[in-house]
């Protein structure tokens, strides 16, 4: 029996080396495919299989995201939009975190993990306000999911803690993830900005603060 047989479209087009070449090359505007990430991510959440973002060649990624939040806010408050079951929560040091997901499904997933620096919450990740300032706000794989991935971005860079800024991974091969992480820098400061490669994938991880004027 096919061990991948219910894997989603987008799991299934990234285990191909083939197809991950021709995304990287094909100048598909984030429009076009949007609502199909949107289905997919519903059926992700549905069959919890995010799970599979826990191990593979996904980790050297969740290593690295988890490695810079903890040099900008590792005694600060994380707050992660789109944390889907918390993932990157596990092992990462923080003064205090909170999980911002649409999904109750996975919400209801992460909430045993819950402890006195640590919640999670059923929320749009667009319009999130905490009720304290982030140090270091976390979208990671989650803004080409909402529906103006630059507005929210903009927000979250609005309402950050003094010196705080806002970190963005993103799957690296794709023409419309590059272009929207050239609109971010160009309305938010560009603190740093790595590229994870694992096998033939790879992977975003940028850093921002609000532009000084
Ligand atoms: C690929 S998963 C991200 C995994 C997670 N960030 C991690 O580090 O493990 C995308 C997540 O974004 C969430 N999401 C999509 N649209 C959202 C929105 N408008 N507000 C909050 N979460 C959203 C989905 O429910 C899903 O859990």
């Amino acid at each position: 029996m096919d061990q991948h047989a219910g894997d989603t479209l987008v799991a299934r087009l990234m285990r191909s080396r083939m197809a991950v070449g021709l995304l990287s090359a094909l100048p598909i505007p984030l429009f076009l495919v949007r609502s199909l990430l949107v289905r997919d991510n519903a059926r992700e959440n549905r069959k919890d299989s995010w799970q599979r973002l826990r191990g593979g060649y996904e980790t050297a990624r969740y290593e690295a995201v988890r490695s810079v939040t903890e040099r900008y806010a590792g005694d600060g408050f994380v707050l992660d939009i789109g944390c889907s079951q918390g993932i990157l929560q596990e092992g990462l040091r923080y003064g205090r975190y909170l999980g911002v997901d649409n999904c109750e499904q996975s919400i209801t997933l992460a909430r045993p993990k819950c402890d006195q620096w640590t919640q999670f919450m059923c929320a749009d990740g667009s319009t999130f306000v905490a009720n304290q300032h982030p140090d270091a706000v976390v979208m990671n794989e989650v803004i080409y999911y909402l529906p103006d991935p630059i507005a929210a971005v903009a927000h979250h860079a609005r309402y950050l803690a003094p010196g705080g800024v806002v970190i963005i991974s993103i799957y690296a091969r794709t023409w419309f993830s590059r272009r929207l992480l050239r609109a971010i820098a160009a309305r938010l400061e560009l603190v740093e900005s790595s590229l994870i490669r694992s096998g033939h994938l790879a992977w975003t991880v940028a850093v921002y603060r609000p532009a000084r004027n």
